[in-house]
């Protein structure tokens, strides 16, 4: 290799690099001088970039307001023209430019800051072990301290300021956001179609697949049947797939009927509030809430097929195997004036994943 070839060295401390390349090809070359900025030498550029900085801030503030705005404002069912996207939903566009603007702002402002007002003095840094002695770490703190002055965060307070206030307010977007999980379902998962049984109302058991009320006699022992709230106050015509809230009540509703003889029964009082050995539990794994539909009938064990939660039906529904941490809640049964399988009230305990708050 000719000398021509060779990487011109500069040092900017002591400006011996040359003569180091002359000694050895494989010398430290040296940092090129530093060339001051025009920020770095005209206050009045310093402070245009000062005000351009703040200002990319002050508009991210103005875009996370935006998407909050947006957010509140546009119905999500709205539909516009964007040259060149289509027809897009309008919520999801303004959703979409405000938050991207927030961001951007941010990003653009600290990148602007530090290549025009940030220390740009390039300092070389010697290769070592890797654990640092005492004095080493010392020196480290000290240039963090410098290069944190030097930064100008604790001087240029309108930067800070407006740094801040941006970065706080992004958050928000995400908080917002929060809403789309939907109301609070407060007491809704507590109550079910049951509840509006009562002695002088009480409400039919209605076989899940003919639609037809139930007697006790319909439900041999060893079999397994499914059952739905018949006619009510509220629904006259019984839980019907028609309903608009079929699918969220059928979830709660559901029930497992099973008969037992009733000196099997191992819990008295689940045999209390079945009917001569028939048994309504919920249908609802207390797990996270599939549906439950096989049956053992030997050792009267009811099997969840999601998770493998095993629940003995003879004794109260107790968990004798599985993740589910309560009982399937049992509904107490009797019969009316005409035979018919019926509920006098709701169930004692919520029905569904035990995961979710218990109010009891
Ligand atoms: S949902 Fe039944 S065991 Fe998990």
């Amino acid at each position: 290799m000719s000398d021509d070839k060779l990487p011109v060295a500069h040092d900017a401390a002591e400006g011996h690099g040359e003569a180091a390349v002359a000694e050895n090809p494989f010398a430290d070359p040296g940092l090129p001088p530093h060339e001051p900025r025009r920020t770095d030498i005209d206050e009045r550029a310093a402070k245009r970039a000062e005000r351009q900085v703040s200002l990319l801030f002050l508009v991210s503030m103005l875009a996370t307001v935006g998407f909050i705005a947006s957010y509140v404002s546009i119905d999500s069912d709205k539909i516009v023209y964007i040259f060149p996207l289509g027809h897009i939903s309008a919520l999801n566009f303004a959703l979409g430019m405000t938050l991207g603007v927030a961001l951007f702002c941010i990003g653009a402002g600290a990148v602007h800051w530090a290549r025009t007002l940030m220390s740009d003095v390039e300092l070389p840094a010697e290769r070592h072990a890797i654990e640092a002695d005492d004095e080493t770490r010392a020196d480290v703190i000290q240039q963090f301290k410098t290069g944190a002055a030097e930064s100008g965060f604790g001087r240029r307070k309108m930067i800070r300021n407006t740094m801040i206030g941006s970065m706080a307010l992004v958050p928000l977007s995400g908080v917002m956001l929060l809403r789309d999980l939907g109301p609070l379902p407060e007491k809704k998962l507590d109550r079910t179609d049951w509840n509006e049984a009562t002695s002088d109302a009480p409400i039919r058991l209605v076989n899940m697949n003919t639609n037809e009320p139930m007697k006790p006699e319909d439900i041999v022992v060893g079999s397994l049947t499914f059952a739905k709230p018949g006619p009510s106050a509220s629904r006259p015509a019984g839980l019907q797939e028609s309903d608009e809230d079929f699918q969220e009540a059928i979830a709660k509703d559901a029930l497992m009927l099973i008969r037992i003889q009733p000196n099997d029964i191992k819990d008295a009082d689940s045999r209390d509030l079945g009917f001569e050995g028939v048994l309504a539990y919920s249908k609802i794994c207390t797990h996270v809430g599939c549906p439950i539909s096989l049956y053992e009938q030997q050792t009267h064990h009811a099997l969840c097929p999601c998770h493998q939660s095993t629940f003995d039906l003879s004794d109260g529904a107790r968990v004798i195997f599985g993740p589910a941490g309560h009982p399937l809640p049992q509904l107490k049964i009797t019969t009316d004036a005409s035979g018919y399988l019926v509920a006098t009230g709701g169930f004692k305990h919520p029905v569904g994943p035990s995961f979710w708050e218990r109010s009891e």
